[in-house]
């Protein structure tokens, strides 16, 4: 059986954000990070609720890779609350926090019944659709990544103006994760003909719309594209799955704080090469898609690899580890290490080609 899951009621356009009046709601739980609030952002959203004659109480102490304690702690909060709706403002961060909270809380008191509203301020992770969201154990030094339709949202609000100030080098670190996703998700083992228009509309968004979202912040045109793309990239894997360019950029997060967009755009070249035996045919129709010859299998691969290193190199990004303040020593000591935890990621099952261990090694040292 092949199955889609979609629950999110998706709003977006100029002045999305007004679709906050439209919930039936007492009382509302916002969770958001200290960015939000000294920005004016927090208010602006506070302001649709209280003309709604809706209360809210404020956390706004998100910080980044939230802590499970920081969960427990928050729930406790939302829980004596008595919030019938929780509205996650910010980055992946605030909104894996509220995912979270509305997740546990509706397990401790379950006859509460409690609407999720995300509104992205980045376009990236696509976590306003997802059933994902991760929590840091940070006394063990642990991530623990939950997955659940229970974490995935009843609304996203999708507003342009809250991307419009993010720096270049974030909208092209987070436009990459949009394309990692977007393309590990068109070429998933667990692929199929839904996620696959999803994934193919966000790659076409990537390729227009990125460059001008970088080169020019206040275009909002191209911003609201990137936004669009980011949402249909996160309908499309958190069906189908992602693949080892993720798995790697876990590894290299977890050991070497690289930021996760970034990790994706230096590794997806290397993996769509390893790749292309088993998901060629993919490669060529994506290649196609964006108006690059492709009158063979190998053409359209080696095309699709040159144009996501083209567009990485358009935005200052780095074409290799090397170049990504990892220490060399550190690196290849733990070779090994990242090898295990790429075998063991939840992300390689879903990739296309079945990496061995030599396999990730050799992929690693490549990248390097
Ligand atoms: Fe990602």
């Amino acid at each position: 059986m092949t199955q889609f899951y979609g629950k999110t009621k998706i709003c977006y356009g100029p002045y999305a954000l007004e679709a906050l009046e439209t919930f039936p709601a007492d009382h509302a739980f916002v969770v958001t990070d200290p960015f939000m609030v000294k920005s004016g952002f927090a208010e602006q959203a506070l302001s649709h609720l209280s003309r709604k004659g809706i209360g809210y109480s404020v956390y706004s102490d998100v910080e980044t890779d939230p802590s499970l304690q920081a969960v427990v702690e928050t729930t406790r909060h939302f829980l004596e609350s008595k919030a019938d709706m929780i509205i996650a403002l910010g980055g992946g961060s605030a909104i894996d926090m509220a995912k979270a909270v509305s997740y546990f809380g509706r397990k401790v008191d379950t006859a509460r019944s409690v609407r999720l509203v995300a509104i992205p301020t980045t376009s990236g992770t696509g976590s306003e659709v997802t059933s994902i969201a991760v929590v840091t154990d940070k006394v063990n030094g642990v991530k623990i990544p939950l997955n659940d339709e229970l974490l995935i949202p009843d609304a996203a609000i999708l507003d342009a103006r809250f991307t419009r100030t993010l720096p270049p080098h974030v909208t092209a670190a987070t436009g990459l994760d949009v394309l990692t996703h977007a393309v590990e998700a068109y070429t998933s083992r667990q692929s199929n003909m839904f996620t696959d228009i999803y994934a193919e509309r966000a790659i076409r968004i990537v390729f227009t719309y990125l460059g001008r979202a970088y080169g020019q912040g206040d275009d909002m045109v191209a911003r609201e594209h990137m936004l669009l793309g980011s949402c249909m990239a996160g309908l499309a894997f958190t069906n189908s799955g992602l693949g080892i360019t993720h798995s790697m950029a876990h590894s290299l997060g977890g050991l070497f704080h690289v930021p996760h967009g970034l990790a994706n755009a230096v590794l997806l070249p290397f993996v769509i090469a390893f790749n292309s035996f088993d998901a060629g045919v993919k490669y060529r129709e994506i290649a196609e898609m964006i108006g690059l010859p492709a009158s063979s299998v190998e053409e359209g691969t080696r095309n699709l690899t040159g144009a996501v290193r083209d567009l990485n190199a358009s935005m200052k990004i780095p074409a290799r580890v090397r170049e990504l303040k990892v220490d060399e020593r550190e690196f290849r000591r733990s070779l090994d290490t990242m090898a295990q935890n790429v075998l063991e990621d939840i992300c390689t099952k879903s990739n296309p080609r079945s990496p061995s261990r030599g396999d990730i090694v050799s992929l690693l040292e490549g990248a390097w």
